[in-house]
């Protein structure tokens, strides 16, 4: 079997689980084994040679991303087969649930177990810690791109990810999640958000992230004041 057949085997054996703007992510099996297949959208609305070089960029900032993080113990699926010029990744199936389906269960029960939630948000923050010491940053590090298995949070979802350091593009994985977990989550997020960026920084220890980040929810907050005084909510 050449790696042609492999891929459409695993994709006519396959069955959609998810259809985003920028993907179709297939669940099949090859070899016995569940994976996940996932293959980029081409948009009829940029030019084909610019929508080419696009899905070749992020399928290959994924890949990447993906290998390195997996060769440093970085908990994400392992990508067992890449075709960079037709934007797929066949990758293993992270087994769990997502991120959201669990706080919403803690959010809602009335005793939720304290140990569990806090230790939960450690956990996020050291991986994301341990992503960032690899020189890796994700790009769009929302609560739907964490995947809650039996040994711990895992990343999915690495397209947009980038080999960067600064503290900038640090804070903001730090502030797109804190944001994705404040609009669904706002209690559980505030009684253990330190409890992640303390986790975060004991694994990396760059401090200049947290005055970024504390800027960058200030001016959100601020933006969200003027909207609330300007009446913008009620237009909606
Ligand atoms: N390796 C995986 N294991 C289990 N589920 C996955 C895996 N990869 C993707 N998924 C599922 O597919 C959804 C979309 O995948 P994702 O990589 O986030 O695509 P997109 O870039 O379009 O957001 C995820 O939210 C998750 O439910
Ligand atoms: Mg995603």
């Amino acid at each position: 079997m050449d790696a042609l057949d492999l891929l459409y085997s695993a994709l006519s054996r396959g069955k959609i689980i998810y259809i985003g703007a920028e993907s179709i992510v297939y669940l099949s099996k090859l070899f016995n084994r569940n994976v996940i297949v996932k293959r980029r959208i081409r948009k009829t609305y940029v030019h084909p040679s610019l929508m080419d070089e696009l899905i070749y960029q992020r399928t290959r900032k994924e890949s990447r991303a993906l290998v390195k993080s997996l060769e440093n113990n970085i908990c994400v699926p392992k990508p067992l087969f890449v075709l960079l010029s037709k934007g797929v990744i066949i990758m293993e199936y992270l087994r769990g649930r997502r991120l959201y389906e669990v706080l919403e269960e803690l959010e809602t029960n009335s005793n939720p177990g304290f140990s569990f939630a806090e230790n939960l948000f450690c956990s996020i923050g050291s991986l994301l810690g341990g992503l960032h010491s690899l020189g890796i940053v994700h790009g769009d590090f929302s609560a739907g791109n964490i995947i809650l298995g039996d040994k711990g949070p895992c990343i999915i979802d690495f397209g947009l990810s980038d080999f960067r350091e600064d503290a900038e593009s640090r804070a903001l994985d730090l502030h797109v999640l804190n944001r994705s977990l404040n609009a669904l989550y706002p209690s559980i997020t505030k009684m253990f958000w330190d409890k992640l960026v303390q986790c975060y920084l004991e694994k990396i220890r760059d401090y200049r992230v947290l005055g970024k980040l504390e800027d960058m929810m200030l001016r959100g907050r601020y933006v969200e004041e003027r909207r609330y005084k300007n009446g913008f909510y009620n237009k909606q």
